[in-house]
């Protein structure tokens, strides 16, 4: 058979579906975790093509999963479950790990179902909405059998050379291994994505002959099959090449975080966020900031990490699951899982554990550590102090060198510290404990019982002065 028509209509509507391959065994990033499940920017790399083509509403989307199935397919139900995504969502099998050629095989029964297959490496996770949009589309104008996304690159190494003929026409895909000197040097590369017309590239897939050292079957066979039954092949020449590293290693992993990283931060500073130094600055994927925000160098911010207007943050802060409201101020700090109300300044050298709330315009200083605490309206906890299982109510002092003894060896326990109270320096409030309303205790203290509202509490043995 000669595929010299393709069938009318188009993908759009019911006919075009995306197939991810995801089941690779990722042996050159030597770990034990499988590859697409390793994070990046703080996210597994397997959830940005599927984010990205899940944008471009397919009729139908696929994985392909084979190394680490379950873990996997839990993975990226996970991702789907977080950003809510209600497209529904195919796990396929790949039984054996044969090369991408096997993946797309062993996907037949499903890429039948569609007329058109853009086939994504769940390894390319840079690759954005936008630049899968122009390929399908190029795909569509050209009305061939296949299109594949190329891209230019100085250093091509790793990838397969789209070898080109007289007239320009794209013939086939030689991988790097089994390149001649002269295809080696060709700088037009494989990116990994393709559009297929599904019937032609099913029929491809068949009987590949396996190749290179590891005897994979190898899906940019498929193009030279296709192209030999008279089939169209065209390649969209992608304007962004950076978009194209596929990770197989972890020296490729740190760059995608680098390119990501700069892409999350253009995208703050476009909004109206001041990074002093992109270069010194991380900022994972999910991360939400408003405008007129100063980030320092030095500054991580991670997770679900949202930030108000007006703060400055950092140097050296690294916010994890951490919310922070308008006009606060963190400098060369670690907080995770807490909430910081707006105006309220932290640091510099203070540790705020989960569950922690803090303001709004109150103060956690210098070496200060907070654990499941609360600090009030305009109450400070300066220095040197560690607060845990505390709930301190609006405007109290806390003195240098406080300590909540919160934990007997058994179990935690609560420190209750109301409104306006003033607790000296060095004082250790042993939990379960109360300090009332407006009460003031005695520098270097240690408080064992309930101190009532308004009185001054001093426990500590009376100073003796000797003679000598
Ligand atoms: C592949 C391309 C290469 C291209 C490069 C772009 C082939 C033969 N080569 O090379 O031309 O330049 O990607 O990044 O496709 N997979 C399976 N099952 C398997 C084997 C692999 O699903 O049995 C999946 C992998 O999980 C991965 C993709 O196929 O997502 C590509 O496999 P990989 O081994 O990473 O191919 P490359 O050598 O990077
Ligand atoms: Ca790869």
């Amino acid at each position: 058979m000669r595929l010299v028509t393709r069938r009318s209509g188009s993908h759009k509507g019911g006919g075009f579906c995306v197939l991810i391959l995801a089941a690779g065994q990722g042996t050159r990033m030597e770990s034990s975790r499988p590859k697409v499940l390793h994070p990046l920017g703080g996210r597994p790399i397997a959830s940005y093509l599927l984010r990205a083509a899940i944008a471009l509403k397919p009729s139908g989307i696929a994985v392909v999963v084979g190394h680490g199935a379950e873990e996997v397919q839990k993975a990226v139900q996970e991702v789907v479950k977080e950003y809510s995504i209600q497209r529904p969502l195919t796990f396929l099998r790949q039984k054996s790990l044969t090369g991408s050629g096997g993946a797309v095989l062993d996907a037949a029964a499903f890429l039948r179902k569609f007329e058109t297959a853009m086939v994504l490496c769940g390894d390319t996770p840079l690759l954005t909405y936008e630049t899968l949009f122009a390929l399908l589309n190029s795909h569509r104008d050209q009305k061939g059998h296949a299109a594949i996304l190329t891209a230019k690159l100085n250093h091509p190494k790793g990838y397969g050379r789209i070898v080109r003929g007289p007239l320009g026409d794209v013939i086939k895909i030689v991988e790097e291994g089994e390149a001649s000197p002269k295809e080696a040097a060709i700088q037009e590369v494989n990116s990994g994505a393709y559009c297929f017309e599904a019937a032609p590239l099913i029929e491809a897939a068949r009987d590949l002959e396996p190749s290179g050292h590891k005897r994979e079957q190898y899906l940019t066979h498929c193009l030279e099959r296709i192209r030999a039954k008279g089939g169209r092949i065209s390649a969209f020449v992608t304007q962004t090449p950076e978009e194209i590293l596929g990770i197989n290693s972890r020296v490729q992993l740190a760059q995608a975080e680098r390119i990501l990283n700069r892409r999350i931060l253009d995208r703050l500073m476009i909004s109206g966020v001041t990074v002093i130094d992109p270069a010194h600055t991380y900022v994972e994927m999910d991360v939400e900031i408003e405008r007129d925000t100063v980030l320092w160098p030095g500054t991580i911010l991670r997770g679900r990490t949202r930030i108000g207007r007006e703060c400055r943050i950092g140097p050296y802060t690294c916010l994890s699951d951490t919310t922070v409201g308008n006009g606060c101020e963190i400098v060369s700090s670690h907080v995770s899982g807490a909430r910081i109300l707006e105006k309220s300044t932290i640091g510099p050298f203070a540790h705020i554990r989960p569950e922690t709330i803090v303001g709004p315009r109150a103060k956690v200083g210098n070496f200060s550590e907070l654990k499941a605490a609360r600090v009030g309206f305009g109450s400070k906890v300066p220095h040197l102090s560690y607060i845990g299982d505390c709930d301190i109510a609006e405007e109290v002092n806390v003195g240098a060198g406080t300590i909540t003894c919160n934990y007997d060896g058994e179990a935690k326990h609560k420190t209750i510290i109301q409104a306006k109270a003033f607790i000296g320096s060095n004082v250790n409030l042993v939990a379960p404990v109360k300090v009332g309303r407006g009460a003031k205790i005695g520098a270097g203290s240690t408080i064992t019982q309930d101190v009532p509202d308004g009185v001054l509490a001093i426990a500590r043995a009376p100073q003796v002065n000797k003679e000598r």
